[in-house]
């Protein structure tokens, strides 16, 4: 099967066209408005709707072009479905369903945080269900029993600010620019991560979830007691101070919820697994435990796994889209069967 992925659940605009057969895609772009956005400290919903209006047609057909493939050999279309804002999910679901109409092909909505578990299936070395999965993105912070596709057991999540969410708002203290991740990545690699004592939330309850709010503000507590401007030394130091309280965080939850289930296979997903510190503090933390990591470019929103995981729900017909319908709100247990 040849499938068609739209993504726009947030700000960035994605599309790619995947080869089931292949396992593989044949091409792919993404549009980020990150520049846009910015200029205001964070994603404004009604500009970014407005830019993917603009934006999915050309890229539509960039895609197709570059793949070589014409719209009649293309056998579905997957969309975002939801979570995510509604008038960016709203602008993917019309567009992908009038394609529909117009082609006379079948459309798929898939949910998003699915779809950031199942690019991991892309990659060469891929893992077989049932695993553990940690998503972490700009809207959620999720530790997921992945039993089979479409079945999922929500085993802990943030009762806050999710983790990409954190970085967003720890670099905007900072005076860094929107996405923050990248930022304090950046600058962290330059400062000592014991530098502040912050702390690591929750990891004294029993319980599986995550806060992330309380070591925002403890991040806040010490800048506000520097002179300003802030020194680079000072950001680099505290950057890095964070990023390890996140990074020890994320393992320490881990290490629980593999104890708990007996899984010997971690799948990670979503834009912060793009950050090499968090990275390599999973795997020395997680001896004997098999990771895996979707490729550096897919961690991030994309319209990859959005075509992946519309492939992998073609075998359920109740997935088929028979109108324009999203899901701004979609927790990730409403998809078993
Ligand atoms: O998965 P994603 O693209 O969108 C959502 O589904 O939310 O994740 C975006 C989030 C942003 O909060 C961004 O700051 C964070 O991922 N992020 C990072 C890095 N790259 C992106 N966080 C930490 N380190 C990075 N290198
Ligand atoms: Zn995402």
């Amino acid at each position: 099967m040849i499938i068609l992925g739209i993504e726009t659940s947030c700000d960035e605009t994605g599309v790619a066209l995947y080869d089931s057969k292949k396992n593989k895609i044949l091409s792919e772009n993404i549009f980020s408005q990150a520049a846009k956005h910015a200029l205001y400290g964070g994603v404004v919903p009604e500009l970014a709707s407005r830019d993917q209006v603009l934006k999915l047609l050309p890229m539509v057909k960039l895609t197709l072009s570059e793949s070589g493939k014409s719209s009649d050999q293309i056998d579905a279309i997957a969309y975002t479905k939801g979570p995510g804002l509604s008038g960016s999910l709203l602008v993917g679901a019309s567009f992908a369903n009038s394609l529909s109409l117009g082609w006379s092909k079948p459309c798929v909505g898939v949910h998003h945080m699915e779809a950031h578990l199942l690019v991991n299936l892309l990659e060469e070395r891929s893992p077989q269900f049932p695993f553990l999965t940690l998503l972490v993105s700009g809207g959620h912070t999720l530790l997921i029993k992945a039993l089979e596709i479409g079945e999922y057991q929500v085993l802990g999540q943030t009762r806050d600010d999710a983790v990409g969410e954190a970085f967003d708002k720890v670099a905007k203290i900072l005076g860094m620019n929107y996405p923050g991740g990248p930022e304090i990545e950046k600058i962290a690699k330059k400062g000592n991560p014991n530098s502040y004592n912050l702390p690591r939330p929750m990891l004294n309850k029993k319980n599986l979830d995550f806060s992330f709010s309380g070591l925002k503000t403890a991040v806040l507590y010490v800048v506000k007691k520097k002179k300003l401007p802030l020194s680079k030394d000072f950001k680099a130091d505290i950057a890095a101070s964070f990023q390890a309280a996140v990074a020890e965080t994320l393992v320490e939850r881990c290490k629980s919820a593999l104890l708990q289930t007996g899984d010997t296979q971690l799948v990670i997903g979503g834009g912060v697994a793009s950050n090499q510190y968090v990275r390599k503090r999973l795997q020395k933390g997680l001896q004997g435990i098999d990771i895996f990591f979707p490729n550096l470019s897919r961690c991030t929103d994309n319209g990859a796994m959005v075509a992946v995981a519309g492939y992998h729900r073609f075998n359920n017909e109740s997935s088929f889209s028979k109108s324009i319908e999203i899901k701004p709100r979609w927790d990730l247990s409403e998809l078993n069967k």
